[in-house]
């Protein structure tokens, strides 16, 4: 199975985004999490700064939109031509709309969970989506530990897309490093968001290789 390594830029150095995204154009997808300090407490950035970065990146962007009303404000991330564009369960009056808005944007469209966001509602509507984001961590910061407590829904949801036979990714977000990749591997992730790991190694491009080989030892 591929294996995706997703950087987060969350933990690059913001004031050298052209020069952070040169360290990472190995990886698969340059993860970029807009927050609007409603959804999450924390403000990052928005529309205009996601465009840009589209032009510049060497990869193709993986937005995940931690923010209110996706209904309303997704639809626009797809049209800066992002490669996929994930928004909240939580935060979404008709998700289904939604994730039908970002296909017909030319986007891939990813729906996202919350630790404490049951996968169940959403087994019978994986068609709709092309990624699943099972997030490890509260949504908001980087830095923090991975919630192993998430596994289950991770397994649960393993087995939903392996009966489907639908090409659905499952991506883990949120304190995935040497130590907890395998065990995000294990449970049927594909898709791997990594920031502090990756930004905070001297050597960006040799993390990512050393997460892509960790997951391939584990996906099954
Ligand atoms: C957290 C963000 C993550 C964050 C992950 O809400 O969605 O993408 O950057 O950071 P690490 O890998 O440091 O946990
Ligand atoms: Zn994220």
């Amino acid at each position: 199975m591929a294996v995706r390594i997703n950087p987060s830029i969350l933990s690059a150095d913001f004031a050298n985004l052209e020069t952070e995204f040169g360290r990472i154009a190995n990886a698969d997808l340059a993860h970029v999490d807009v927050m609007d300090n409603h959804f999450v407490p924390n403000l990052t950035l928005g529309l205009p700064v996601v465009a840009r970065l589209q032009e510049i990146s060497p990869i193709p962007l993986d937005v995940h939109l931690m923010i209110d009303d996706p209904d309303r404000w997704a639809p626009a991330y797809a049209e800066t031509g992002a490669y996929s564009v994930t928004f909240h369960a939580e935060a979404a009056a008709d998700p289904v709309k939604v994730a039908r808005s970002l296909r017909e944007r030319g986007a891939r469209a990813g729906i996202a969970l919350k630790p404490g966001t049951s996968a169940e509602p959403f087994l019978e509507l994986l068609p709709e989506f092309d990624m699943v984001l099972v997030m490890t961590v509260e949504p908001g910061f980087g830095g923090q530990s991975f919630m192993s407590s998430t596994m289950p829904k991770l397994n649960t949801l393993s087995s939903a897309v392996r009966a489907s036979g639908l090409d659905v990714w499952l991506q883990v977000d949120g304190g995935i490093n040497d130590d907890t990749i395998a065990i995000a591997a294990d449970a049927g992730a594909d898709t791997f968001v990594a920031g502090s790991s990756v930004f905070g190694a001297e050597s960006a491009s040799a993390q990512i290789e050393k997460l892509r080989a960790l997951a391939g030892e584990h996906t099954h």
